[in-house]
């Protein structure tokens, strides 16, 4: 009896079928013999997926391929193709597709038609919203894309596929994949505003909104994420850190999800001004010139100016560039650049001048490979509050990051380092959790257990452990995100 391979195994075939299909059709012409076996053989394998269903539902989720809701398995023969298929698709922000089970009455050009735009969707702004619109124009309805990779998590079949264990890590991927994306948005948006191009902001709101789903699910992966950093792309990973540090703070105050969203994407867009400014000055060691510095100044003016060039909805506009321009005003006005004093500063714009000069002040930079550590800088950060900072938001903000914020690297009395992790607010917040990190030969480290400060010796009751000192992790050379998340 022929071996019917089970619906699950056939998943890998069905990504191979895609595969050479965008492959063959880049080469060959439609009436070619291998385009037309090609197309064959992706017939037949959709219709093995099927397994007598009359849809065939391929999806990410998570970084994994779904398929009819079912998890496939990872087979190392087959990871090459998974990774490679999971990385097509989401630079084109696709999470899936459902195909038509019988495909037998579909026209060879369509399939063709389907796989040249799915290629092609990649040189587009908005990829997937472009390929559902050139499908819908050539009435291709043989199949329909997924464009969100939350859909799965209403699907309580995969919900019972997921296991508890991996959860959190996919989570974390997610997060970390939502963070690339959303720095490539900002990236390509401040560009084309260098290049003159007409600049649209979908994907930009896309990815915040995808943040704040982010933060509403889980704090600490939230958290995690601000510790990114790197020196290239200073400005960009700095812009959204600040957008995600103002959300949560936005969050922690009461904003509702359109209003956490519109403060994103100023935070996202607070510094786009800096792009005009020569990188000598920007990156410069050592104390500006005062023409330098005036120089530097322009940048919130700039942003502010920069954003009403953007192709959006005005209305839109008129919320996006206020914040912006006054970040650097200052509670008491003392900043720059100078308004009328009896305008008060929007609370955009005050929660944008504290997560601002916060992540500028942890940042470690090309000109300062150290930096403060974030429970100083808070400390410093208090010392001006009612001047530069609004007091009631800055108490807000240290409540929310804790004694110890996330990713500060402590040195314990037992003699071993480690990161903060994010305390909840039932525990002791200056006792969090932390994930002990293990020197190598090489003064490289790797993740050790994770332990919690507020456990006692329950003979002599006393804590196991102590804090020393805290640091900035840059002081060692960590990046607390490739150990966070
Ligand atoms: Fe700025
Ligand atoms: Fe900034």
């Amino acid at each position: 009896m022929k071996h019917i391979k089970a619906p699950r195994m056939m998943g890998g075939e069905l990504l191979k079928g895609i595969a050479r299909l965008i492959q063959i059709a880049k080469l060959y012409e439609d009436n070619n013999k291998l385009t037309i076996a090609a197309v064959k053989a992706f017939r037949q394998v959709v219709e093995k997926c099927s397994n007598g269903s009359r849809h065939v539902s391929l999806q990410i989720f998570n970084g994994r391929f779904f398929l009819q809701g079912k998890k496939l398995p990872l087979l190392r023969k087959e990871a090459q193709i998974f990774n490679r298929m999971i990385q097509f698709l989401e630079k084109r922000c696709i999470y899936g597709f459902h195909f038509n089970a019988d495909l037998k009455n579909t026209a060879v050009k369509e399939i063709l038609a389907f796989v040249r735009f799915l290629d092609l969707a990649a040189q587009h702004d908005d990829p997937s919203e472009w390929l559902k619109t050139e499908l819908e124009k050539w009435d291709i309805h043989w199949l329909a894309i997924i464009q969100e990779p939350t859909l799965s998590l209403r699907d309580t079949s995969l919900e019972h596929e997921l296991e508890q264990s991996n959860e959190l890590d996919r989570k974390k991927e997610a997060a970390k994949k939502t963070y690339l994306y959303a720095l490539n948005s900002i990236k390509e948006v401040a560009q084309k505003l260098l290049s003159d191009k007409e600049v649209g902001i979908r994907k930009s709101v896309r990815m915040i909104q995808r943040m704040v789903d982010i933060t509403t699910a889980d704090a600490s992966t939230f958290f995690a994420l601000s510790t990114i950093r790197t020196y290239d792309d200073y400005t960009y990973i700095h812009s959204l850190n600040v957008a995600l540090l103002a959300m949560s703070l936005g969050k922690r105050i009461g904003m509702k999800r359109k209003t956490l969203e519109k403060l994103g994407l100023c935070g996202l867009f607070h510094d786009l001004g800096k792009i005009e400014i020569p990188k000598q000055i920007l990156n410069k060691r050592g104390k500006l010139t005062h023409s330098e510095f005036e120089e530097i100044k322009k940048h919130s003016v700039n942003s502010a100016l920069m954003i009403l060039k953007l192709k959006t909805n005005k209305y839109r506009k008129v919320h996006l560039f206020v914040s912006p321009f006054e970040h650097h005003i200052r509670y008491d006005h003392s900043g720059y650049p100078s308004v009328d004093k009896t305008r008060p500063i929007s609370l955009f714009g005050r929660i944008l001048t504290i997560a601002d000069v916060y992540d500028a002040i942890t940042s470690p930079r090309i000109y300062r490979p150290t930096s403060m550590s974030p429970d100083e800088a808070l400390g410093l950060m208090l010392s001006d509050s009612g001047k530069h900072f609004d007091p009631v938001l800055l108490k807000v903000f240290i409540n929310m990051l804790g004694v110890y914020p996330v990713g500060t690297l402590l040195t314990l009395d037992t003699g071993e380092i480690g990161l903060a992790l994010h305390s909840s607010i039932e525990t002791d917040r200056a006792r969090p959790k932390v994930q002990l990190l293990n020197p190598d030969v090489d003064r490289q480290y790797t993740s050790g257990k994770i332990i919690d400060l507020a456990e006692r010796d329950p003979r002599t009751g006393a804590y196991k452990r102590n804090i020393i000192k805290s640091q900035h992790p840059a002081t060692l050379g960590i990046q607390p995100a490739n150990f966070l998340l």
